[in-house]
Formats: structure tokens, sequence, C-alpha cells
């Protein structure tokens, strides 16, 4: 497909007001690029960047076009933004994204049948309606299993590990009446990958580091660079991220989350979007993975990937927030991100923490010092 170039002085729209519509909105901003954001809430993280903010909800579709109206480009920071909102900026020509790819990530049926699709594996799963349809599921996969909403959930919200039967009690509170889930046989994985990368409207492709990404309660916790895989590895997981995009005509940055498992890789999930395992990109490459997204979406080229040699992103969720912001002159060597966000509920992602370094044992040294390592 042609680009059509958006130049510096245009504005990019963008639907959801977040830390990563605020992130994309910074890097854009330094390039001379106004923002209108579309989010409900007063004040959000992007808003406080932002040239205009229009606060409705995601599917008020006048919004939405006041939103068009704004924008000469227009783009998504995350994946449960309304899909019919973003068919019509599609029809406009105004989202290069195109709806396809978050049509696909907004349903985990999809998102599993497009990588089966493309060749790549994926943990045993079901799609199921109610317990019995559950339990005839688990038989064939077997524990430990985990259940997830088909749609809607992130940050591990919307998910129940079933280590073994006794977890079937808890199912009675989980499962709704008329609701779809998908049951996923739980992987003893080595480790869990994720491949952040760009596409252009061109069908260009940039890679950013194949980063290590450890989670606790299934929320990310840290993502470390490099990666602790063999090159063979790092080549297969580019390989499927590469198949992945050309397959569904990708444009912008992506993530594809992954587990790997003696040397083979299975494909956990996907983000239409910049992700919370590429911020470490901020720092620790020539260009970011958000200056990356504005470029791609704006139609120019991508530029190619240079990166320190070791970084160390950690998220700051809300029952660490006090510790950080009450001691941030007394934290050395890391960079500090604070979105903005009003309320520091327990688990919910208030900023993160990136270290820059020559080495993992470098950085490894700096955490223990910063007693990072005690969230
Ligand atoms: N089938 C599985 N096997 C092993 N671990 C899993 C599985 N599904 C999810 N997890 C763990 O839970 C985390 C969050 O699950 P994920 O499906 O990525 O949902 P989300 O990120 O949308 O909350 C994963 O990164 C992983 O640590
Ligand atoms: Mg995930």
């Amino acid at each position: 497909m042609k680009a059509n170039v958006i130049r510096p002085g245009q504005t990019i729209g963008i639907l959801g007001g977040g830390q990563l519509g605020r992130m994309m909105a910074v890097a854009a901003r330094h390039m001379g690029y106004r923002i209108a954001v579309l989010d409900p809430t007063e004040d959000c993280p992007c808003a406080q960047v932002a040239d205009e903010h229009i606060q409705a909800d995601y599917d008020d579709v006048d919004a939405a076009k006041r939103l068009s109206d704004l924008s000469d480009v227009i783009t998504y920071e995350f994946e449960n933004v309304d899909l019919e909102v973003a068919r019509l900026f599609e029809e406009e020509g105004k989202l290069p994204q195109g709806a396809y790819s978050l049509e696909v990530t907004q349903n985990r049926s999809k998102e599993k049948e497009e990588a089966v699709n493309a060749g790549l594996a994926v943990p045993e799963y079901a799609i199921i309606h109610s317990e019995q349809e559950l339990l005839d599921a688990i038989n064939w996969i077997g524990y430990p299993a985990v259940i997830k909403t088909i749609s809607g959930g992130y940050d591990g919200k919307g998910q129940l590990k079933l280590e073994t039967e006794d977890a079937l009690q808890e199912l009675s509170s989980f499962l709704k009446d008329g609701g779809t889930y998908i049951v996923e046989q739980w992987l003893s994985f080595d480790l869990e990958i994720s491949q952040v990368f760009t596409r252009g409207i061109d069908g260009a492709i940039t890679y950013f580091p194949v980063a290590e990404n450890i989670h606790k309660n299934h929320i990310l916790h840290e993502t470390r660079v490099p990666a602790n895989v063999t090159d063979d590895v790092t080549e297969k997981a580019r390989q499927a991220v590469r198949t992945l995009a050309d397959q569904m005509n990708i444009v912008g940055t992506f993530a594809v989350e992954m587990f790997v498992k003696d040397e083979a890789i299975h494909i956990n999930e996907m983000a239409p979007r910049p992700h919370n395992s590429g911020h470490f990109t901020i720092e620790a490459c020539n260009v970011s993975q958000f200056e990356q997204h504005i470029r791609a979406i704006c139609g120019l080229p991508l530029i190619p990937v240079h990166s320190f040699p070791a970084a160390v992103m950690v998220n700051v969720l809300g029952k660490h927030y006090d510790i950080l912001t009450s001691k941030a002159e007394k934290y050395i060597d890391l960079h500090l991100h604070d979105y903005g966000k009003k309320e520091a509920r327990t688990n919910r992602k208030m900023g993160h923490v990136t270290f820059i370094g020559n080495s993992l044992e470098e950085i490894d040294e700096s955490i223990e010092a910063n007693q990072i390592h005690m969230w």
C-alpha cells in the first residue's frame, strides 16, 4: 500500500488515554505533531500531554466523529476500543493499522486461530460456555489449566488458574451465564519472551530486541534484555512474528508474547500496539517503540534499531507507588516514568522504572542497591 504521509504540524488522534497513549503522544510531540485524544476519564494520562481531549465513552459515535474531524490520522492505544468505531475510521482512510488486527486481538479464540493458521504452536485449548463443557475439556487438557474470559481481559484480570480439581469450587463465582471462555493447558514454560516489532505501510519490518518477561500474579513485573535465549530461539521468534505480520497486514508497533519450552516457542498473546514489555526501548534503543509506531502510521520510513547491551524495566504498581515517589531523590541509575494517574489502586500500573547498562549483572547490582528487588 502507498503511504499517505502525515507531516509534523498535523494532528494524530488517539483512541484511549492511558499510559500507552501518553507515551505515544510524547514521542509524537517531539516530532512536532499535535495530539487529540478520546477517553472517558477527566485528566487521564494522555490528556495531560495532549492538545485536545474529547471526554467521552469509546462507543460514543458522535464523539468518535469529533475525534476524526480533529485528526489527520488515528491510532489506538489498547485493543478494547469499539470495533465499529475503528471500522468507521478505516472507511474514512484515517486508520492505517486497520480494524482487522483489533478484531483478532479482541477475541482470544480468533487470536489462537490466527496463530494456528500461521503454522505456529499454541497451548492446547478449548472454547467453553458452561461448567459441563469445561469439565469435558479438562478431561483431555488436564491440570493445571487456566480459564480466561474470551475478551476484555488484561493484566491477569478475567483469569482463573485451575491447579487441581479443588479449584473447580471457585468456578461458580467466575463463570457467568451466557459467557464465553477459553480454557488452556497451563504450559510449564522455561521462560516467557516477547517480540515487539514495527511494520510500515510498505511492509518493511524492524524488530526490537527479544525481551524476557517475568510475571507476578499474571501481571508483568519485570522485562529483561537481552532475553536468556539462544540465537535459534530469537530467529524462531522473528520468523513467527514476520509470518503473523504479513498474514494480518499489520501496520504500526505490535507485540507477540510467547512461551519458550525446550527451545520451542508457543504463542501466548498478541497486542496490536506498543506493549509494556517494550517500554525499555525509550532509553535503551535509538528509536523507541512509540516513536517507531508514530513513524509507521504517519507513513515515514522506519529507523533501523540499535540498542544498549542490556536493560531492565520494572513496573511500578499502586502498591509500590508511595515507596517510589516519596524517595524519588534517593534512587540512582534509574529512569523514572510516572503516568500521572490519580488513584494508586494496589495492582494498577502507575509507572515504570528502567535501568540501562553494559550487562544484566551490572544492572542487577543497581537493582539490589536501589532495593527494587523487594517489590
Ligand atoms: N496457558 C498458559 N500457560 C502458562 N502460563 C500462562 C498461560 N496463560 C497465561 N499464563 C500466565 O499469565 C500471564 C497473563 O496471561 P495472558 O494470557 O497474557 O493475559 P493478559 O496479559 O491479557 O492478562 C501470562 O503472561 C503467563 O505468565
Ligand atoms: Mg499478556
